[in-house]
């Protein structure tokens, strides 16, 4: 494997990000004046970056152009939403047209339904509520397993994001100081403002370790109204579940009577139709959905049993929401899960999808990068580890983070637009051309001959 010398990394990333702030003078503009009305210059603190935010004009296709008029091939794609592609005409055509039906009721229209018709087919389980996004989608789901069984604890994987309410802000990225014990985590409050007694609520385990799961539930399954995990990680790069791991955690989630909550938010219908359910063949008891099902619209769903179901229906548990199932947000739902991502579709993302990892692993393994690709559906990356990562700790310390940083620098001057920071992927639409992923791969060779002195 390539000795990655550092002095010329810390070289590498000052020519680039000179570069960088050399083709984003509007953006520093932009940001100057953001900054005087938005905290950081940003409607969201996932937008943040150094030294500024690239400000998005417009987008088409697989293309988004920034306010200097630099032209890149999305490979960002709004966090994985959109897979339909930018300014997708099918969708516009249908929110269009509902706009001029009225955009908002808060009764029920038909769109819901058939929205939720097609969720079942796709995913299984049989019954489904909206809501607004993803993190209202794990809301409920939370609050669901805590009313439907009467108990206050949450489990969820150490190391997993699953949006920005109380009881999942716990353990997303602890600092490796934090961490404690790997069979008995220390429960790590994600940022402030989230009350102690909440945060002790939520106990996390670690990700693709049944015998570990097993053992807390042993010791407190009795009081875990729900785990809530993401079937196949994607917010520190990608990580699969190992075989079997899925099976088991659905057998002793159902032998302790937790709910299993699998969030979807990132696998749903862009790692299959059915998302990651179908394509691992286990069912939870909950899935939540946001992200690339509503294509570009903030939408979240929550699909359940008929138990579950039963307890909404009636009242026993609460779950409202003047936007849920708005007109617009199922217009574009509809369309988007009906005429565009088809089932067909899906085949053919994986494909190209394919194309894009194997160009990715000849690099890696041309330039003896310590690095590897990893992929699912319409998600893929390059994860900068020697090693293959099992959990959250084998990304803390494995991954490299001034490698994927310098990667990023070289993507973005070479007009690609990715995601800043370590932890994300790429996401494929179907706008995306081989042309478009050989300038992906252009890119990354650009960067592997550099890094290596190639
Ligand atoms: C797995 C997962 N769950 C939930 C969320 C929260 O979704 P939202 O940002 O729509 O609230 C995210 C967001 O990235 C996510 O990746």
């Amino acid at each position: 494997m390539a000795e990655i010398d550092r002095t010329r990394i810390a070289s590498l990333t000052e020519e680039q990000q000179e570069r960088f702030r050399n083709r984003t003078g509007r953006s520093a503009e932009t940001f100057a004046r953001a900054v005087r009305s938005m905290p950081g210059g940003v409607p969201s603190s996932f937008q943040e970056n150094d030294p500024w935010p690239v400000y998005i004009d417009r987008g088409e296709g697989s293309r988004v152009w920034d306010v200097d008029g630099n032209e890149y091939v999305d490979f960002h794609n709004g966090f994985g939403v959109m897979c339909i592609g930018h300014a997708n005409p099918t969708v516009g055509a249908a929110v269009k047209a509902q706009i001029d039906r009225g955009t908002h009721f808060a009764a029920p229209t038909d769109g819901s339904i058939v929205v939720s018709e097609e969720l079942v087919r796709r995913f299984g389980l049989p019954q489904w509520r909206f809501n607004n996004s993803g993190t209202e989608a794990t809301m409920d789901a939370v609050h669901l397993a805590r009313g439907a069984t009467g108990r206050d604890t949450i489990l969820k994987i150490e190391g997993s994001y699953h949006g920005h309410h109380d009881s999942v802000m716990v353990s997303v990225y602890p600092p490796l100081e934090a961490l404690g014990a790997r069979d008995d985590p220390v429960s790590v409050p994600y940022g402030g403002g989230t009350p102690r007694a909440l945060t002790e609520l939520t106990r996390a385990v670690p990700f693709n370790d049944a015998d570990a799961l097993e053992s807390v539930l042993e010791k407190i399954g009795d009081r875990v109204a729900g785990l809530i995990m993401e079937p196949a990680m994607m917010n520190i790069n990608i990580i699969p579940p190992r075989e079997g791991y899925l099976e088991r955690v659905r057998e002793l989630t159902a032998a302790h009577g937790v709910k299993l909550i699998f969030d979807e938010v990132k696998t749903g219908c862009t790692i299959a139709a059915g998302g990651a359910t179908a394509r691992f063949g286990v069912v939870p008891d909950m899935i939540t959905l946001a992200k690339a099902s509503c294509g570009g619209y903030p939408g979240g769903a929550i699909g359940m049993g008929e138990d579950l179901a039963a307890i909404v229906a009636d009242g026993t548990v609460k779950q409202y929401g003047t936007f849920n199932g708005n007109p617009l947000v199922m217009a574009a739902a509809e369309a988007t899960l009906t005429e565009v991502l088809v089932d067909g579709v899906y085949a053919e993302l994986e494909a190209s999808n394919r194309a894009l990892l194997d160009g990715c692993q000849e690099i890696v393994d041309g330039w003896d990068l310590p690095a590897y690709t990893e992929g699912l559906g319409a998600k893929g990356c390059v994860i900068f580890s020697p090693e293959r990562m099992y959990e959250y700790r084998d990304y803390l310390s494995g991954v490299d983070d001034d490698l994927s940083t310098l990667a990023w620098l070289y993507h973005m001057n070479h007009g690609i637009f990715m995601t800043p920071g370590t932890e994300e992927e790429w996401t494929l639409s179907i706008a995306h051309t081989d042309e478009d992923r050989r300038r992906y791969l252009d890119a990354f060779e650009a960067f592997a001959k550099d890094v290596t002195g190639g």
